[in-house]
């Protein structure tokens, strides 16, 4: 058993961090060709500097730190010995990085025995680095401030501005549609901004009120679960489970409560 101590967790959240930037770093600068692939359909791309970031990630998360166990986007996956997991998303939100458009990230989580304990969601495009270790806050860091993030205290639905993604085949798309045409009149309205981590972050900051999204992966929220999980904002799934592939909800505790019975009702975890 190690001891989380602050003087660890600090150290380890340095770590994300400069390994985070780093990523961003290499991403900024991408080359003429990204050599697109597609993964589960053909909308579901990936880049060569997918590739190269999660290369980066892992071997900078690493270094020196050899026994901890690594889960990534891009194919990494192995389980340590340290107790110590790295889950990373190399680039969340790759369609936007494709054209060019703002909003990815790089995410980087860390799990003590399967529990989030550090998490970084840079999101270089808009300036901003969301960071949190357990116990010790969460953090919105841009080029001049840092500051503590705090979750909008919205309880209404009528009036939740509501961000969620949809997945990349042909019948979850249309299943999400139907979800959302039944959401839609009775919320505030959607954001679609393209990195699931990010909308996560922006709930803990009350850049929006409520996430939903079906087909999320570890990658996807691990990192952003910390930010929240510091806010005390409710990163579950339907019936106290788990942030999980069939249904991931977001906000804060009232106001998930009533998402929660809602999706709930519309059957918006069902297997699509
Ligand atoms: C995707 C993004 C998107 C969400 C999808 C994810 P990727 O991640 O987070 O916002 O709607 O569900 O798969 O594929 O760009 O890493």
């Amino acid at each position: 058993m190690t001891t989380l101590t602050d003087d660890l967790l600090g150290q380890l959240l340095e770590r994300a961090r400069a390994a985070a930037r780093a990523a961003s770093e290499l991403l900024l600068s991408p080359p003429t060709d990204l050599a697109v692939e597609a993964k589960s359909t053909p909308t579901d791309a990936v880049t060569i500097m997918d590739r190269r970031s999660e290369q980066l990630l892992v071997s900078f998360l690493l270094d020196g730190r050899e026994m901890d166990g690594v889960l990534g986007e891009e194919g990494a996956d192995r389980p340590g010995t340290s107790g110590f997991r790295w889950v990373i998303d190399p680039i969340d939100g790759t369609v936007n990085y494709l054209y060019g458009l703002p909003g990815w990230s790089v995410c980087v989580g860390l799990e003590y025995e399967g529990d989030p304990i550090v998490g970084v969601v840079a999101a270089p495009t808009y300036g901003v680095t969301y960071y949190a270790a357990k116990g010790m806050g969460a953090f919105r860091e841009t080029e001049d401030s840092t500051e503590p993030v705090v979750p909008s205290t919205v309880t209404d639905m009528s009036m939740a501005l509501t961000a969620t993604g949809f997945g990349y085949a042909a019948p979850r798309r249309a299943f999400q549609a139907e979800i959302l045409r039944e959401l839609l009149p009775e919320i505030r309205d959607i954001r679609r901004a393209g990195s699931a981590a990010v909308d996560i972050c922006w709930v803990a900051d009350g850049k929006v009120d409520a996430f939903y999204e079906k087909g999320l992966n570890p990658w996807d929220f691990t990192a952003a679960s910390v930010v929240t999980a510091e806010v005390g904002v409710v990163l579950a799934g339907l019936d106290g489970r788990e942030p999980n592939p069939d249904l991931t909800i977001a906000a804060n505790p009232e106001l998930f409560a009533k998402f929660h019975d809602r999706l709930k009702a519309l059957g918006a975890d069902s297997p699509v």
